[in-house]
């Protein structure tokens, strides 16, 4: 691999992994099939709770090796990071505001090879299908890139993509999502939306790109802050937008105005396969990349997925959950759709604040269990005993019911349209206040040794 230079990216951070700890990174010299074989080692791996980086050399029917696994650990990401598992969300809240300008180079490495119009030929990427439920190859590390048509400010947000055709694909747009609204804008004029789908950068790129913030946030500003330097970006060779220099891989294109075309079954981070649906479609006129370019992979519902995107929204919905309630001291989305919020309580109806918080802070959002400070609530025990010993269901579960929700989640009965539920889990009406828990003196437990009694 060239290029590892000064700038932060995929390959440099795969290098420093390399030397660092090398059992994190296992090279794959085998030859893979790109349909199920890859996801089917993650998912192995898995199995047995492993969850090293994976570089697969040869995949068949393609030149570009694939990545995969690139943020299934936590402590990967600390490193991308440059903090440990435990400092995560609040490096990522200090750095969040400082919001580093990107930095515009007249060129890169990911211009290395340009290809426009006839060249343009998706089915030369690694076709890879994830599940069987699939109906076909999807990209699922692609970086939509855009600019809201009304403030000209950037957004960023992974977008997955269906492999439609050599210059077509069908991107998934949530709606009421940044991207989604941009598009909205942009169809009303009956113009397309240029957006430029970047695969594969630095893991701290990909936390910013899951950056759930307002609308008026750059998001190349905030990739900058998680990088800690400023991101060098491009101009694409087709369109008015800016993109990593150091990345592996763009699509240049745009979405088409008043045009959907069904897309699906896929297999999604909910662990179901969901249908068909009628979505937007990505005509791609170009394509840049390294020359030696590495293609990332997500194997989706895997730990890769899962955990890159929790790190992002535990950390915004802590700093909602803050504006509201200064003393909340934790915050984990242990599941889809869920969200654990630890608080030191320190006045009667602050569970509830933290239940209306969060909901009005994170769109997926339909659970909420709020408990106090002694709860840990990365571990599920824990939870589960304050449900049991503090709650009364007629007095602490919160339902608000037609609230927007995910798309994607197959309980509904109209796609998107869920009701919420938040269930103040502190002890009532303080803890200091509450029934004792009872204990082992804390010095004899310290002071026993079992080989005595054993
Ligand atoms: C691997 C991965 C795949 C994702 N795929 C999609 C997708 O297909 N459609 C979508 O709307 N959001 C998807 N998301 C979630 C968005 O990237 C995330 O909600 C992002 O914060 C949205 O950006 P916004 O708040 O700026 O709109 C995905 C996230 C990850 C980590």
């Amino acid at each position: 691999m060239e290029g590892k230079g000064l700038q932060m990216d995929l390959r440099a951070f795969m290098d420093e992994l390399q030397a660092e700890t090398p059992a994190d990174f296992v090279r794959i010299r085998k030859p893979v099939h790109p349909r199920f074989e890859l996801t089917a080692v993650v998912a192995k791996l898995e199995q047995q709770r492993r969850r090293p980086l994976l570089y697969f050399e040869r995949v068949e029917g393609t030149s570009f090796p694939v990545v995969c696994n690139l943020t299934a650990s936590r402590t990967r990401l600390a490193r991308a990071m440059r903090t440990t598992p435990a400092g995560l969300v609040q490096r990522y809240l200090q750095v969040l505001h400082e919001g580093v300008e990107p930095h515009r180079v007249d060129t890169g490495p990911v211009k290395q090879v340009i290809l426009r119009d006839e060249q343009v030929n998706l089915l030369d990427l690694p076709q890879i299908v994830h599940h069987q439920e699939d109906a076909g190859p999807y990209v699922t590390a692609g970086i939509a890139i855009a600019r809201d048509p009304d403030t000209g400010l950037n957004n960023a947000s992974f977008n997955r993509m269906m492999i439609k055709g050599r210059n077509k694909g069908s991107l998934h747009l949530t709606t009421g999502k940044h991207l989604w609204e941009f598009y909205r804008r942009a169809e009303s004029r009956n113009q397309p939306l240029e957006v430029a789908l970047v695969i594969g950068v630095h893991p701290a790129v990909e936390l910013g790109a899951v950056h759930t913030g307002s609308i008026q946030e750059d998001e190349l500003k905030i990739m900058g802050s998680l990088l800690g330097k400023p991101l060098e970006v491009v101009r694409c060779e087709t369109l008015d937008l800016w993109v990593p220099a150091h990345a592996e891989i763009v699509l240049e294109g745009v979405l088409l105005p008043h045009v959907r075309e069904e897309e699906g079954p896929f297999g999604e981070f909910t662990g179901y396969a969901l249908g068909t649906r009628p979505r937007e479609i990505f005509q791609v006129q170009a394509i840049i990349h390294r020359r030696d370019a590495v293609f990332r992979d997500i194997a989706v519902g895997h730990a890769d997925h899962l955990l890159l995107s929790s790190i992002p929204m535990e950390a915004n919905l802590f700093r909602a959950v803050q504006a509201m309630i200064p003393s909340v001291t934790a915050v984990r989305i242990p599941a889809p759709f869920t969200a654990y919020i630890s608080i030191q309580k320190r006045a009667v109806g602050q569970g509830v604040n933290a239940i209306l918080a969060a909901l009005g802070a994170e769109l997926y959002l339909k659970w909420v269990v709020v408990v106090d400070h002694d709860i840990d609530v990365f571990d599920d025990r824990q939870v589960r005993w304050a449900l049991a010993t503090r709650v009364q269901p007629d007095r602490d579960v919160v339902i608000l019911p037609n609230a927007r929700g995910s798309d994607l989640d197959p309980s509904t009965l109209e796609d998107g349209v869920t009701s919420k539920i938040g269930i103040d889990a502190t002890a009532h009406p303080s803890l200091e206040q509450f029934t004792p828990r009872h204990r082992v003196p804390p010095d004899l437990l310290d002071k026993i040794k079992l080989e005595d009694y054993l």
